[in-house]
C-alpha cells in the first residue's frame, strides 16, 4: 500500500491568531541613536533614479525555466506586485519602498569573484556562471525576521552546483557572500555606522543542502534590481537576512564569518537564523507572520515548514543559538 508521507511545507495553515505587536528594525536603529536613517543626498524615489537606460541582459531570453515539482507550496504565490515593492535593501534606504532607488544599480558588467580558501581563486562573469549552471525554478517560501512572509517563484541554480563549481578546499568549513559596495550608486552605504559591504553566510553542510539555491530570476523573468539582481541566495528555513543580494564575492573560510545584522545587533541577529515560531525575537514574537498581499496572519512552521530537509544539520549543535 502507498502511504503518502506529508512532508512539513504541504500541511495545511490553521486559523490566524491575532496580530501580535512587534517592533521593526527602524526601532531599534532609534534605539541605537541612529535615527536620522533618511538616505544622506535624498537620492530615494529622486526622479533621476530611473535615469539609466535600459540594460541589455544576455540571460534574458533563456527564461522561463522548468520548474522543479518537489519544491511544492501549500499557499498561493505572493502576486508579483507585492514581492517586487515591498523590500528590504538598506543599501538603497531603511524603508520598504527603495525599488525607484535600486535601479541606479548598474548589472553589466557583473562579475563574482571566488576566493579563500579555493584550489584556484577565480572571477567569472555572472552571464558566463549561468550558462555553465543547471538552471530550474522553485517554488519556496520566505520568512522575514519582521514576521511577514512571501510565497515566492525563484529561478536560479541549486547552491551546491556553485559551491562545486568554485572547488573550495576540503578544509574550509564557511561560504561567506559579500554584496556589492558603490556608495555613488547605493547612498546607504554613505552611512559609515553600518557595516558595510552587507555579508552574511552559511556552512557548507548548509550551502550544499539541496534546497539552498542562487537566486537568479522570479515570476519567470530575471531578477528586479531591488530584489537583488542579477545574483542573490536563498535558504527558505532560515530568516531573510541571512540571503545576501547582488553577490560580487563568494569567499571559503575556516572562520565563522559575522554577517551584517550580527555586526549590527548580535543580541538580536546570529549566525544560524533559522526560523522558529517557538523563539521570540528580544522584541517581538515569532509564532505567526503576516502573509504579504493579503489580510491573513497565519502561524509560523519550525523551519519554515522545511524541517524534513534540513532539521538533520542541526542534529548535535542544540547548545548552539540555532533560531536567532
Ligand atoms: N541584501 C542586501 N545586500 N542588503 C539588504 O538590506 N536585506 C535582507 C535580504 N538581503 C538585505 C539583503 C533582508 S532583511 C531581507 S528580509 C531580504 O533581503 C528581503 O528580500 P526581498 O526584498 O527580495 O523580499
Amino acid at each position: 500500500m502507498l502511504i503518502k508521507r506529508r512532508r512539513g511545507w504541504e500541511l495545511p495553515e490553521s486559523a490566524a491568531t491575532p496580530e501580535a505587536t512587534y517592533l521593526n528594525r527602524r526601532d531599534l536603529l532609534k534605539a541605537a541613536g541612529l535615527g536620522a536613517i533618511a538616505v544622506a543626498g535624498g537620492a530615494i524615489g529622486a526622479p533621476g533614479a530611473f535615469a539609466q537606460g535600459p540594460e541589455v541582459d544576455p540571460t534574458a531570453s533563456l527564461y522561463p525555466f522548468k520548474q522543479n515539482m518537489r519544491y511544492r507550496l501549500d499557499r498561493p504565490l505572493t502576486p508579483e506586485k507585492d514581492a517586487t515593492t515591498y523590500n528590504n535593501f538598506y543599501e538603497f534606504g531603511t524603508h520598504k519602498g527603495i525599488a525607484p532607488a535600486a535601479q541606479a544599480l548598474k548589472l553589466r558588467p557583473w562579475t563574482v569573484r571566488f576566493e579563500g580558501m579555493v584550489e584556484t581563486p577565480m572571477t567569472v562573469g555572472f552571464d558566463e556562471l549561468v550558462k555553465q549552471m543547471p538552471m530550474e525554478e522553485r517554488l519556496y517560501r520566505f520568512r522575514c525576521v519582521e514576521a511577514w512572509s512571501m510565497a515566492v517563484p525563484w529561478s536560479g541554480f541549486p547552491m551546491k552546483a556553485m559551491i562545486e563549481f568554485a572547488r573550495p578546499l576540503s578544509s574550509a568549513k564557511y561560504v561567506v557572500m559579500q554584496t556589492f559596495m558603490d556608495p555613488k550608486v547605493a547612498p546607504g552605504q554613505r552611512q559609515s555606522w553600518y557595516p558595510w559591504p552587507y555579508t552574511d553566510g552559511l556552512t557548507i553542510e548548509e550551502a550544499t543542502n539541496e534546497l539552498a539555491f542562487m537566486a537568479t530570476g522570479i515570476y519567470g523573468k530575471p531578477l528586479p534590481k531591488q530584489n537583488g539582481a542579477p545574483l542573490r541566495f536563498v535558504t527558505p528555513w532560515k530568516y531573510g537576512f541571512k540571503q545576501v543580494k547582488s553577490i560580487v564575492r563568494v569567499e571559503f573560510t575556516d572562520k565563522r564569518p559575522v554577517g551584517y545584522w550580527e555586526k549590527l545587533q548580535s543580541s538580536e541577529y546570529g549566525f544560524w537564523a533559522n526560523v522558529n515560531p517557538q523563539v521570540s525575537h528580544p522584541r517581538w514574537s515569532q509564532a505567526t507572520e503576516r502573509v504579504l498581499g493579503s489580510d491573513e496572519r497565519v502561524p509560523t512552521q519550525l523551519f519554515n515548514g522545511y524541517a524534513d530537509f534540513v532539521a538533520g544539520l542541526y542534529k548535535g549543535l542544540e547548545k548552539e543559538r540555532l533560531y536567532a
